[in-house]
């Protein structure tokens, strides 16, 4: 009994020490549901004359896609047969037919070869586990760990998104993002085809889709929220003719990648109206749109669009053997089918009450024409205005509450929310990051994301396919920014389709994610660095007047080399050391830099702090902010750093149709002369300035009385800052309510929703 107990003991030691000391090296990402590594057993050494068992058809691709990589990466090729009779030097590929969990793998590596036994894409699976257990260093030996593994996904739908409407992407390029998504054990690519600004899929029943949908001539410089805006005047575009469809269709499939196409409607189909105008309710000339947004002209809803609609499909379908087809479905204005005479004959057609009930008319007849060809259709989460169609899965980006609806009606749903799935957002502090779509999604983010919402019961969480990362690329113009905005924040996303939620850990996954960067390196991968980013948190001052400023390094572990400066200088080895919150009394520029063994490693963070009577003081807000724009929370209205623009999702608060209604405890008695509050005016992106914004004063908190309030119209003249001058008073507390402009009239941007209200700081002097 006491031998085995010590044997036991030995065996538990010895695989613990080695699991250190592999983990020094090895980083798998998406982290595998159980992995054990044997530091008391041999590696196994891949040579040349190594052979890779696969027997399958299947099996056999896998390994040629394998051994490509190892030829390129360092330059070895191995033999692949169907058989081998020596139990030694061998990668054997074994297919199992019937396994517990559908993609799943398990691998076995000792001194004397490689067993990876797994359905059809969990051997593929297991090859790449495989790849990154082999050294990062490509001189090196091709040694293997002994280990262990059992591995399989936590979620059917792993996807990806890319939008190659807003800018084209070649051929080439769509295989290498398939190549990204295959290594990080992703199975679905979302191909977003037609837009506004580009139709990319050849339609041999529709030339003019390709000749005159895929060009523009002239594309937006800059951002949109930069006015006036300013054109380039050159003529972009580029699509796909239906081989190289087929061509990628089939490279995907051999990486076990299905692909989702997407053919939008009734919106963002500018392109299409360019190409058919009589596609549209006034059947005006329309060009190919140089700008970004949400346009009015969208298909009529009458029976000859709907034939050319299905004429599309019906070529499409035949180029993607997958089971979904997405047909958008988001940002449909409903104007121009309000004033179609022909829109209107449908609707009293078919006793539909509202343009809400047409668009779920045209998006029911377009289900059933895709069931009839044994497809199922999917779309944005607006098409569950109006009335879901019958069969139709859902894919929630505006926040989960659409996929939750689609979830307790039992419809497949796939998560996208903008703030934790959107890779067109800054990951890093907008200041020093490229320019990007509104929003602040850091890497963190992305991995904190829970796709399956707790609100839901057992059996309506089963329709919770997956979560997917979205690329919208208004501002992406290039592969190299393609790169740079999905890395790393696709690892991260990995290990939320992959990983079991019990053995998520982000510490854990950062330093993994660390080591990986050396692998990225090597792909000469153009990956973000805003993972290594000092970030500046104000808090509230511990009294007085002003904030504490806490600087978190670059590794987000102890504070060792960080120096700064408040006088405005550029901080060097020798500045004041940072040992603790830096207090900010009075307005100043807070510089701060990290140095090790003298150099200085990453930028220097620059931030002007505003100091006024409201700065660092209590704050509590009525109504909470949405989730999406609520960096930092409350204090982010008083913590001396105002916002900047172009706006991104960090330092603005925005609310969603509702009102900003703050107060604000002085901590004391105050006199007051002048009251700002700063909002954003947007209207392009939905953001308007409040419809009347006033200030109110108490002494105890609970009875205010009002001392100023601003029109609409005076707003508008101020456009950002609304300065209130008011009468010398005393207060302890101060109320600020700033009136969202409600629905959003007619004829703006955006019209008929809820307007945003973006506010990031109030003043008090
Ligand atoms: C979307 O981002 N408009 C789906
Ligand atoms: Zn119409």
């Amino acid at each position: 009994m006491k031998i085995k107990y010590l044997l036991v003991n030995i065996i538990l030691l010895i695989s613990v020490s080695v699991f250190s000391e592999v983990g020094d090296t090895i980083a798998l990402i998406p982290k595998p549901v159980k992995a054990e590594f044997y530091a008391g057993k041999e590696t196994f050494h891949i040579t040349p004359a190594t052979v890779i068992v696969a027997r399958s058809h299947s099996a056999r691709s896998d390994a040629q896609i394998f051994n490509d990589y190892l030829l390129q990466y360092y330059g070895i090729r191995l033999k692949i047969k169907f058989f081998c009779f020596s139990g030694k030097n061998v990668i054997r590929l074994l297919h199992k037919h019937h396994t517990r969990h559908h993609e799943s793998y398990i691998m076995n590596v000792s001194k004397s070869g490689i067993i990876i036994k797994g359905d059809k894409s969990g051997i593929f699976y297991g090859l790449q586990t495989l790849k990154q257990l082999l050294p990062v260093e490509k001189s090196a030996g091709l040694s293997v760990p002994a280990c262990n593994i059992t591995d399989y996904p936590r979620y059917s739908w792993r996807g990806m998104h890319l939008d190659v409407g807003r800018h084209f992407f070649p051929k080439e390029f769509i295989e290498k993002y398939i190549d990204y998504l295959a290594q990080y054990k992703m199975n679905t690519f979302h191909w977003h085809l037609t837009e506004d600004q580009g139709w990319r899929i050849e339609i041999k029943k529709y030339p003019k889709l390709t000749e005159i949908g895929a060009w523009r001539d002239s594309t937006l410089i800059g951002s949109y929220s930069s006015m006036p805006h300013k054109f380039d005047h050159q003529k972009y575009g580029g699509f796909y003719s239906q081989d190289d469809v087929r061509e990628i269709v089939e490279y995907a499939r051999k990486r076990h990648i299905t692909i989702v196409p997407e053919i939008e409607m009734p919106g963002h189909s500018q392109a299409a109206l360019a190409s058919y105008p009589e596609l549209s309710c006034t059947g005006e000339k329309l060009g190919v749109a140089p700008l970004w947004g949400v346009f009015d002209d969208v298909y009529c809803t009458k029976d000859q669009t709907i034939k050319f609609l299905e004429d599309v499909l019906t070529e499409v379908i035949q180029l993607f053997p997958g089971k979904y087809i997405h047909i958008g479905g988001d940002e449909v204005p409903k104007s121009r089918w309000t004033n179609c005479p022909q829109c209107q004959a449908v609707m009293k057609r078919e006793k539909l009450k509202d343009e809400n009930e047409l668009q779920s008319y045209f998006i029911r007849r377009i289900e059933k024409f895709l069931n009839s060809k044994g497809k199922t259709l999917i779309g944005w989460d607006e098409i569950l205005e109006g009335g879901l169609a019958p069969k139709a899965a859902v894919m929630s980006w505006r926040g989960t509450e659409g996929g939750i609806a689609a979830a307790r009606q039992f419809h497949d749903v796939v998560m996208t929310p903008g703030s934790y799935c959107y890779f067109d957002h800054c990951q890093g502090n907008p200041r020093y990051e490229p320019l990007a779509f509104g929003g602040y999604t850091t890497v963190e983010k992305v991995y904190s994301y829970n796709p399956t919402p707790d609100e839901l019961t057992p059996d309506q969480q089963k329709h919770i396919l997956g979560a997917q990362g979205n690329v919208w690329t208004e501002y992406i113009d290039s592969p190299q920014k393609v790169e740079y905005m999905i890395f790393p924040r696709i690892c991260a996303l990995s290990e939320v389709d992959w990983t079991p939620l019990s053995e998520k850990n982000y510490d854990d996954f950062k330093g993994r994610l660390i080591r990986h960067f050396n692998l990225l390196d090597n792909y000469h991968i153009n990956y973000s660095r805003a993972l290594y980013e000092m970030k500046l948190i104000p808090m509230p001052s511990s009294g007085g007047q002003g904030v504490n400023c806490q600087i978190l390094a670059a590794s987000g572990t102890g504070s060792e080399g960080i120096v700064y400066t408040l006088d405005g200088s550029t901080p060097v080895d020798k500045s004041i050391k940072y040992t603790g919150p830096v207090e900010i009394k009075k307005s100043s520029t807070l510089k701060t830099a990290w140095f090790k063994g003298g150099k200085q490693k990453g930028y220097t963070i620059e931030q002007q702090f505003i100091i006024n009577k409201a700065t660092g003081k209590k704050i509590t807000l009525a109504n909470p902010p949405d989730d999406r724009y609520n960096t930092g929370g409350a204090f982010t209205l008083v913590d001396g750093i105002w916002g900047i623009i172009p706006w991104f999702g960090m330092e603005w608060l925005g609310f969603s149709g509702k009102d900003l209604d703050a107060v604000i405890d002085l901590g004391s008695e105050q006199s007051v002369s002048k009251i700002t509050v700063d909002v954003l005016n947007a209207e392009n992106s939905w953001i308007y300035l409040p419809a009347s914004v006033e200030a109110l004063i108490s002494g105890d908190g609970i009875n205010f009385t009002s001392i100023k309030k601003v029109s609409a119209d005076e707003i508008k003249r101020l456009n950002r800052a609304v300065v209130m001058d008011i009468p010398p008073s005393k207060a302890r507390y101060v109320k600020i309510v700033a009136k969202n402009l409600g629905k959003i009239p007619v004829g703006k941007p955006g019209e008929g929703n809820d307007a945003w209200l973006f506010v990031d700081e109030i003043a008090v002097e």
